[in-house]
């Protein structure tokens, strides 16, 4: 009696919030897709059961020292074993879309120097299938971040093009197995940071670090992320060929791929900030969305960087013709951008972002509220600004926000963390903004937060949670937030069965 009047309580300020904020439901379309998102290490666990290979990211996280809290994903969620648990917390909020990650080292554990893994096939069948007896679409990344490590080993993945043929036949043995009941695929989740972070600073594996940006020194030139790049970009157009070509018209799904972006604001308001602002965004995501969309890279990528730029041969260019039917985009933040090209940064010859400094401060006062994430900070604006940005520069191509969250820090107590308004408000504010964008015409067709667990958070393992449902580590309960009983609120969802 007491827990109902409680939970009563808490929906009547939940609705509060949303009204305060003044976003509902009905302001999106019918049709439109919500859901939450989540990747196949940062919550499965089980990373050598039912055959699985090492995945990059298995390895790299064995390494002393890579992770801030000295953790790893080989537990993580134990997402493998509590899938239909988790699949009832997606029930409960009511939402019609789940998207998530295939490991590649379970599917595939050694490329294709070996078989399809059976067991692998079963578990995401198995997960396919539960989704959709609950009525929620499966919206699946083949690669977040990860590879199977043999094929860093024997061939330097990335870097070498070989690379696009082991990805389109990975892709293939997804489409053929999963492919009758997935209606919206994404090739790769945020290729931009997975370059840049394996090949340029070597925060993220293989840690290979260019010179001067590195944290490490192996002395190679950047070259390296613009070819790692490029052949992310060509793996992309290898799999929508064959999507095209043989499974598409048969299965009838969607593909695209999703970037991570950042809204620039120039640092002051004089033109040549205004241009450097510009060049953040086109060498964040035209660098890969250009190529895809239009077959060559950004202008603003091939002024300043000429020939480090590789090139489409005609092959290639008849590859990306495939092009893609989606724009995914994952937005967290705004930064300050200033420019240093025409001015001095003091940080040495470099084109990093287009020789742009990406800032969260000016004069002191930092760009919104800061979040636990270092530079992730509360800026509402640039949802609205970004998916206009990508409105205009891609003609209006469909869009789906596949992330949008809110960290907060592992350290606090476990009332803080259940007791999340901040996080309420976070979303609450983001999807009023992407409100506004969808008004002056975006056609974006569904949100997705980040996420619906706490999880392994990367570089920061288990110190930052991301979750609307608190997960134990130690236990594997998971508990709905404030922000889950807000977003159930908003999505008219289920009561708990059990
Ligand atoms: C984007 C990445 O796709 C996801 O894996 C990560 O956890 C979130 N950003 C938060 O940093």
């Amino acid at each position: 009696m007491e827990m109902n009047k409680c939970m009563q309580l808490l929906a009547l300020l939940l609705c509060f919030v949303s009204l305060a904020s003044g976003i509902d439901r009905s302001q999106f379309p019918p049709d439109f897709l919500f859901g939450t998102s989540t990747s196949y290490y940062q919550i499965e666990g089980g990373y050598l059961e039912g055959n699985k290979s090492l995945s990059n990211w298995d390895v790299f996280t064995h390494i002393p020292g890579k992770i801030k809290d000295g953790t790893n994903g080989d537990v993580a969620d134990d997402h493998l074993h509590h899938y239909k648990v988790d699949l009832e917390l997606m029930h409960f909020l009511g939402v019609n879309s789940y998207r998530f990650s295939i490991s590649w080292s379970r599917v595939l554990p050694r490329g294709r120097f070996g078989d399809v893994n059976p067991q692998g096939i079963l578990f995401y069948n198995n997960l396919i299938d539960a989704l959709l007896l609950k009525g929620i679409q499966p919206f699946v990344t083949l690669s977040h971040y990860d590879i199977p490590q043999e094929l860093e080993d024997r061939y330097g993945a990335w870097l070498n093009s070989q690379i696009q043929e082991d990805f389109a036949y990975f892709a293939e043995v997804c489409f053929k197995a999963f492919g009758e009941k997935v209606k919206y695929w994404s090739t790769f989740n945020e290729p931009n940071v997975m370059v840049r972070k394996g090949y340029q600073d070597g925060m993220y594996p293989p840690s290979r670090c260019s010179e001067p940006y590195g944290h490490c020194s192996d002395g190679n030139s950047d070259i390296e992320t613009y070819i790692a790049a490029h052949n992310v970009i060509l793996s992309h157009a290898s799999a929508v060929e064959i999507y095209r070509r043989k499974y598409q018209g048969k299965q009838g799904g969607l593909i695209g791929i999703v970037m991570s972006t950042t809204w620039y604001v120039p640092y002051a308001d004089t033109p040549n900030e205004r241009a450097a602002a510009a060049r953040a965004t086109a060498f964040d995501i035209a660098w890969f969305l250009d190529p895809i969309i239009y077959g060559t890279y950004p202008p603003e990528m091939s002024q300043i960087l000429g020939s480090k730029l590789p090139n489409f041969s005609p092959r290639d260019k008849q590859k990306l013709k495939a092009n893609l039917d989606f724009i995914g985009i994952n937005h967290y933040t705004s930064m300050y951008a200033k420019d240093c090209l025409f001015s001095a940064c003091n940080l040495g010859p470099f084109e990093g972002n287009g020789s742009v400094l990406s800032i969260g401060y000016r004069n002191g006062l930092p760009i919104g509220p800061m979040t636990a994430m270092p530079d992730f900070y509360f800026t509402p604006f640039g949802m609205e600004n970004i998916v206009l940005y990508v409105m205009e520069r891609y003609n209006n191509l469909p869009m789906f926000i596949t992330e949008n969250g809110f960290a907060s820090s592992g350290s606090s107590s476990t009332e803080e963390l259940l007791n999340d308004h901040d996080r309420v408000k976070f979303l609450s504010s983001y999807l009023y903004s992407l409100s506004n964008a969808i008004n002056k015409g975006a056609d974006v067709r569904g949100y997705f937060i980040w996420s619906l667990l706490d999880n392994f958070e990367w570089l920061y393992g288990y110190s930052k949670r991301f979750g609307i449902f608190h997960v134990d580590y130690i236990t594997q309960k998971r508990t709905p937030k404030q922000s889950a009983m807000w977003y159930k609120d908003f999505l008219g969802g289920h009561k708990i069965t059990s």
